[in-house]
């Protein structure tokens, strides 16, 4: 049995940090893998920080081809029929940091670069908070349809006995909200690009099929799991999309969905925020990460 990395199922902590990295060199490339494993062992109970380590899925093939899920990276920017883009940001590897403040993520997130240095550099970060305990920054409750903590294993994980078995498939994607064209809608349009009412988060009866919630039905593409955060500051901020599956298709569905490659409809709520990053990553189980450093499952 292959134990997944706790802390994707880890939920109600206060600080999040995302890091990507980069390789300093192209030719050492497989050197990450190792370097970001390592970093679990004696770090796994420090300050009670959960550490969720992934990698570029072309980068975890060469290194692990055995245990490698049929995925690929965000290589190519996602372009509507409209000319609406989704930009590919991929990045070597990834930390996703989460503990009960932001102090001891500071901390952890500062060892762990120092540590990764010799190999790979910081290239995009990102911290983030809740924000009115579930909610999103444009004020919708965020999760309402995602599973209970005892159905999200079987939607994330991918499935002992295949490869990548305890793995799962995240997409990272950061997306920058325009609060004064968001704001300035009554709170009845919001809730039609939504597709749920604002406060309780009911889904609408007659939800439009441009609504967000009309746009990646699961019922359609199939099920995922979010982790989805606020991040940024007064001037700049909006939503941070972590989304696990155990099927990249999925994930990849809905994007090709909300830029309209689909049907030529695109996601409402594109109108009122644009991605400004978006990565995939292989996050493989804690026994594929202790094989990398040479300790047995
Ligand atoms: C700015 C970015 C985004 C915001 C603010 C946002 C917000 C929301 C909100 C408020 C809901 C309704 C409540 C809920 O069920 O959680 C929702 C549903 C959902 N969102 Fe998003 N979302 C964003 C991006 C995305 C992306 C990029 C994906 C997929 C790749 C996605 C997938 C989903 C799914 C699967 C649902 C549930 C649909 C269903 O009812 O079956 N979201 N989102």
């Amino acid at each position: 049995m292959n134990v997944p990395q706790s802390g994707i199922f880890a939920l109600g902590t206060a600080s999040h940090a995302y890091l990507e990295f980069e390789v300093n060199d192209r030719e050492t490339a497989a050197a990450l893998v190792p370097a970001v494993a390592s970093l679990r062992e004696p770090r796994t109970t420090m300050g009670g920080v959960n550490l969720v380590a992934g990698f570029r899925p072309e980068l975890w093939r060469a290194v692990a081809p055995e245990d490698a899920p049929e995925m690929q990276g965000f290589n190519r920017d996602l372009v509507g029929p409209d000319g609406y883009m989704m930009p590919a940001t991929q990045h070597d590897a990834v930390l996703w940091l989460s503990g009960s403040a932001y102090d001891v993520v500071f901390d952890t997130a500062r060892a762990a670069i120092t540590e990764i240095s010799p190999v790979a550099g910081v290239s995009e970060e990102t911290s983030s908070w809740p924000y009115r305990h579930d909610r999103d920054l444009t004020g919708f409750i965020d999760g309402t349809e995602n599973p209970s903590l005892i159905d999200a294993p079987d939607i994330a994980l991918i499935p002992e006995g295949s490869p990548g078995a305890g793995g799962t498939i995240l997409l990272l994607q950061k997306w920058s909200h325009d609060a004064v064209a968001w704001e300035s809608l009554p709170v009845f349009r919001q809730e039609q690009v939504i597709g749920r009412t604002k406060l309780d988060s009911v889904e609408l009866d007659d939800r439009a099929p441009e609504s967000h919630v009309g746009r990646t039905d699961q019922e359609r593409f199939g099920k995922i799991f979010r982790r989805n955060m606020p991040y940024g500051t007064v001037a700049e901020h909006g939503t941070m999309f972590v989304g696990f599956s155990a099927d990249q298709q999925r994930l990849a569905s809905m994007l090709e969905s909300m830029v309209g490659l689909r049907d030529s409809t695109r996601d409402a709520l594109t109108l009122y925020t644009r991605p400004v990053t978006g990565a995939y990553y292989f996050i493989p189980s804690t026994e594929a990460l202790r094989q990398c450093i040479g300790l047995s499952g």
